[in-house]
């Protein structure tokens, strides 16, 4: 082989000490490229012999995907009601965006759209299963970085409005009744009994030694503050004389006709007949 040069278009000093020719090759080695390094490269070769020949190439460099964010352009997300914009940044060159949601790819769909080749991801009428984690995976020749996990907060409900309660006690009994309902914050509650607004805030009303006017329809309210959604429950409760309860109703029955006389004990009687 004869002598070879190679011409750099830009100047030398920039590669000092990260270049490296290799004469019996004709290969040119650059070490620590930065963008700047970036061009076309030409090598003249000169034989022994014979015409020169020259060849070029070009060298492109590409940075490293760093740095990926996702920003949320909403947090106050409400089931069937809100839409949220997710945008992914990245530093890199040539990036490209896939949005993942636990560990599936996002796809565009009727609610779901990517834009911006993919950097942003809307979902219309958002739904409590688009909670995430949604991670944007950032890709380019050279290199690939996920982002953080983003969760988003969908509020819901209050939906299923329960009250578990007995449907019957024995006056002097306590009553308990629990009311619970699905929703995103907690529900709050309320509760009313024979139009009247009984003083409680909590999901349990408690009553200690009831009586039998406290029979009658109570009413539970669930209500969401974040959605603003309102629903209640009902239940119908019968408080009645120690002697309809359950156990040895014979024997109680007979007592009763004995202490209260003949009346009570057939009306007894009679709900038990009922039973
Ligand atoms: C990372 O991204 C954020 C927001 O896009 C930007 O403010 C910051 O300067 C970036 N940092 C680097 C090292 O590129
Ligand atoms: C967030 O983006 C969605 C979709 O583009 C838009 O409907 C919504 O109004 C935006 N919310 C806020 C708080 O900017
Ligand atoms: C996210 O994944 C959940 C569970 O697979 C799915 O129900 C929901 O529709 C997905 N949401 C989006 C925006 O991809
Ligand atoms: C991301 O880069 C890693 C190496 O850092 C590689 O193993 C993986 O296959 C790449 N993933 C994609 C999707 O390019």
């Amino acid at each position: 082989m004869g002598t070879l040069r190679v011409i750099i278009i830009g100047g030398l000093l920039e590669f000092e000490n990260r270049i490296t020719l290799f004469i019996s090759t004709g290969s040119l080695e650059l070490r620590n490229v930065v963008q700047k390094d970036a061009g076309t490269y030409r090598v003249t070769v000169i034989p022994a012999a014979g015409p020169q020949m020259v060849g070029t190439t070009t060298l492109t460099v590409q940075d490293a995907v760093s740095n990926v964010t996702v920003t949320v352009n909403n947090t106050d997300l409400v089931e069937f009601n809100s839409s949220v914009t997710l945008s992914c940044s990245a530093s890199g060159s040539s990036r490209s965006f896939l949005w993942l949601n636990g560990s599936d790819e996002v796809t565009a769909s009727d609610r779901v759209s990517l834009t911006d080749g993919g950097a942003t991801l809307t979902i219309s009428t958002v739904r409590r299963s688009d909670q995430g984690p949604f991670r944007c995976q950032v890709t380019n020749a050279v290199s690939n970085r996920t982002s953080e996990e983003v969760y988003l907060p969908i509020f819901y409900g209050p939906y299923h409005v329960k009250m578990t309660c007995p449907d019957r006690l024995e006056a002097g009994q306590s009553l308990a009744i629990l009311c619970s309902a699905e929703s995103v914050p907690a529900a709050t509650y309320s509760w009313v009994f024979f139009g009247k607004q009984l003083v409680n805030n909590s999901e349990v009303l408690i009553k200690t030694n009831t009586v039998k006017s406290d029979s009658g329809k109570y009413k539970c309210e669930a209500t969401n503050a974040v959605t603003g959604r309102s629903i209640s429950g009902e239940h119908t409760l019968y408080v009645e004389d120690p002697c309809l309860s359950d156990g040895a109703i014979a024997v109680i029955v007979i007592a009763c006709m004995v202490i209260v006389g003949l009346s009570v004990g057939v009306g007894c009687h009679v709900y038990n007949q009922r039973k």
